[in-house]
């Protein structure tokens, strides 16, 4: 695949406005790079703890704020959550039940389910009322329990399922308020970033951020208002919960 051939998002109105929080990611840069030169909005937003406006996951006025100022750019078309923790200096994931532990389990928790269900309460609401509009944040596979078959990595692995319940449930709630819109959970697949490349094993196909970004853009562009609430990995594919 051609990682910089441009991606056309033809299925959502053009000239509107896309949003990424989490742009200083791997994939989320990738995104960016991808909106950017698709040029299929007028305005495409990189946010992040960085940006102008910033926003942090653990600050609900910093996310009120920030998707605020967005919306007030013009329709609000995409809005993609690319953030997301695995691991710092702090902690990594648990490699047996010895290792659980109160306050990392809840940290993951805060920044795989509590800030993201934050970021669906301010920007849901702010979706482009008419025509196809898209809220995606990045899940991982690894949340889904019915094809847990390894263990460990408790607590991310029970935070993204918790992320991927929080969609399900923000999307049957859109569904009544905004019909054509989408709130989808999304597996990016293994990519080559800072938060897999502790992890990365021989046998697994790696991506950049470009070819994971690329086809990220392919599924939302693909999906249709009667997929919203899914769960679905980079190449379109439904994961089981
Ligand atoms: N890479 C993979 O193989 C892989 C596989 C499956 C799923 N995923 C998922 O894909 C998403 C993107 O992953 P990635 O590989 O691009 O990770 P990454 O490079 O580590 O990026 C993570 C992003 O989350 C942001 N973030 C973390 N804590 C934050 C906070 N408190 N407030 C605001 N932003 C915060 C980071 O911002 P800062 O720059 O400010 O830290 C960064 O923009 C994540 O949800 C991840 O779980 C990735």
């Amino acid at each position: 695949m051609n990682e910089l051939a441009p991606v056309h998002m033809s299925s959502v109105p053009q000239g509107g406005v896309a949003v990424v929080f989490g742009a200083s990611g791997g994939v989320g840069a990738a995104l960016v790079e991808h909106l950017r030169a698709s040029g299929c909005f007028a305005e495409v937003v990189a946010l992040s703890r960085l940006s102008t406006p910033s926003f942090d996951l653990t600050d609900e006025a910093s996310i009120a704020h920030a998707v605020a100022t967005v919306a007030a750019l013009g329709e609000l078309r995409l809005v993609i959550d690319a953030t997301g923790f695995l691991h710092d200096d702090l902690q990594g994931p648990e490699k047996t039940w010895r290792d659980l532990d109160a306050d990392k389990l809840a940290r993951a928790f805060a920044l795989n389910a509590i800030g993201p269900a934050l970021l669906m309460k301010h920007a849901l609401p702010a979706l482009a009322p008419q025509g196809k509009a898209v809220f995606a944040t990045l899940s991982a596979r690894v949340g889904s329990i019915g094809d847990n078959q390894l263990g460990g990595w408790y607590g991310y692995r029970a935070s993204k399922a918790a992320l991927n319940q929080l969609v399900r449930t923000a999307a049957i709630e859109l569904k009544r308020r905004r019909p054509a819109a989408l709130c989808v959970a999304l597996h990016p697949g293994t990519v080559r970033t800072a938060l897999s490349s502790p992890f990365s094993k021989d046998g697994l196909e790696v991506q950049t951020p470009q070819t994971s970004a690329a086809r990220l853009l392919g599924v939302i562009d693909a999906l249709n208002e009667d997929q919203s609430g899914g769960f679905f990995d980079h190449l379109g594919v439904t994961i089981p919960w």
